[in-house]
């Protein structure tokens, strides 16, 4: 009964969409349970590359069923459009299931997002802009839509009345922006309604089904244990619990069901957006790792802010996540470089930390303290097994093992599948 979570472990875009792809051929349903159309994930399939935000990265594996659970947020225009280019593609798309109790992203949404941000200015998140945090209050708030208010009109019509009420007071008093219409709202959202029912369904019982079939189904977490609203650097996170945890309510699933969390960390770290980040760098360190390792956001095309691998990072996520394998990627972007400093601890006001302080003060004052390990020049894009990697290679990854706390079974060596190398087997 194999129900494996997949989550990042750092800020996001640590390659989790090329680690749910390595898995495709061996699961039969791949479920995105937290995010939106936030996400961005990349997945390089021969000299294809795509590019996905709202649809697990499971979907281009043929045979997988796709699953958006009620844990996600949906922008309905995005969920076609990204179909549809999918389709143009030639990727049969026709087995996506969608959860009746996931929330919609409306043009309010959107538009709230925007002027919050606007409006913070100094103290602003840095969000992606896509009326994820809006959606997710609206949930919190119980004036949410779901997907199955959509076939129904004049509920749906009563409940965007309910959402609107005072979000347009807001915009027109405090943000001088115009009020938006209930029936511009519903006129947008019955866009798609016709071509989405066939896809909405009851997904928790179909996964709970499936699971007693003894399917392996694999739960693909958005973002990343940082950006977790609970667990993350509250407040410059995300709307969501990317935690392992989210997979359980996000999905409709026990946590007695899950056999294994898997945990993506890169070889160094990025982040986008704002918020703290201890061992990021300023300096030409920082251009490197950036231009080396193409650090540019896949949703908005903003610049990663990079830094050095941080180890007391890892170890949170570990525990915080339960992990129980890593996916170490991006180790062939390292290459070249002749000590590379990894953070083993922080130091605060002059008191060290060894594990992640959960005070925002505390961890926007702390600063790395380093540990530096020898590099390597040799080329290791080729190396398909531990052996073919140069012996500080093979160091670096036994240094980040001990560190983290967990076995690294995965070592990514460059952005194509077959780039990689198993040590354990992700799936038992
Ligand atoms: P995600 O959001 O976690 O799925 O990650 P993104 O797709 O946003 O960012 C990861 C980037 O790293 C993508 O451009 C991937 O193609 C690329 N990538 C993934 N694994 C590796 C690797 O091992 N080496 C290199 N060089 N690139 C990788
Ligand atoms: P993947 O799944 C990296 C960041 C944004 C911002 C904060 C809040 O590709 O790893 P939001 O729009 O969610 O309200 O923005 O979270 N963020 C991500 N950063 N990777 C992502 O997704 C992200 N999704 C959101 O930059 O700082
Ligand atoms: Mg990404």
């Amino acid at each position: 009964m194999p129900a494996v979570v997949l989550i990042g472990a750092q800020w996001g875009d640590e390659g989790k969409g090329k680690a749910t792809d390595l898995l495709g051929s061996r699961v039969d349903y791949v479920v995105k349970f937290n995010g939106g159309n936030n996400a961005g994930h990349t997945v390089v399939i021969g000299d294809e590359k795509y590019a996905l935000h709202l649809l697990p990265s499971g979907i281009l594996s043929p045979g997988v069923v796709p699953v958006i659970a009620n844990g996600v947020v949906v922008d309905i225009d995005v969920l076609f459009e990204e179909l549809d280019a999918l389709v143009a593609r030639g990727v049969d798309v026709s087995r996506l299931l969608v959860s009746g109790s996931a929330h919609v992203i409306a043009g309010y949404h959107r538009t709230v997002d925007k002027v919050t941000e606007r409006f913070l200015g100094k103290r602003r998140i840095g969000t992606t802009g896509r009326g994820i945090g809006p959606a997710y209050a609206d949930k919190i708030n119980r004036v949410g839509i779901r997907m199955w208010d959509l076939f129904d009109e004049k509920i749906l019509a009563e409940k965007v009345e309910g959402a609107l009420d005072q979000k347009n007071h807001l915009l027109v008093k405090v943000y001088n922006r115009r009020a938006i219409t209930v029936d511009e709202t519903v006129e947008e959202l019955l866009t798609h309604a016709e071509r989405l029912k066939p896809m909405v369904t009851d997904t928790s019982l179909v996964l709970n089904r499936a699971l007693d079939d003894d399917k392996v189904v694999l739960f693909e977490g958005g973002q990343a244990t940082m950006l977790d609203v609970d667990h993350g650097t509250y407040p410059f996170v995300t709307s969501s619990n990317a935690t392992a945890g989210g997979a359980v309510t996000g999905a409709g699933i026990g946590p007695t069901r899950v056999s294994g969390v898997i945990g993506v960390v890169k070889a160094y770290t990025t982040r986008v957006g704002e918020g703290p980040f201890p061992t990021e760098l300023f300096d030409q360190w920082g251009e490197y790792l950036q231009k080396t390792g193409g650090e540019f956001g896949v949703t908005t095309g903003r610049a990663r802010r990079c830094g050095w691998y941080d180890s007391v990072i890892t170890r949170y996520a570990t525990r915080i996540n339960g992990i129980t394998d890593l996916v170490l990627t991006k180790l062939d972007v390292l290459t070249g470089i002749e000590k590379i400093p990894v953070c083993v601890a922080y130091e605060v006001d002059g008191v060290r930390y060894d594990e992640m302080p959960t005070d925002q003060t505390a961890f926007h004052h702390a600063k790395p303290v380093y540990e530096e390990l020898d590099g390597w020049w040799e080329d290791i894009s080729g190396a398909r097994t531990l052996d073919d990697l140069p012996v500080n290679a093979q160091r670096y990854v036994k240094a980040l093992e001990e560190m983290s706390g967990t076995r690294i079974s995965t070592i990514g060596v460059g952005p194509q599948r077959d780039a990689t190398i198993q040590v354990h087997d992700l799936i038992g």
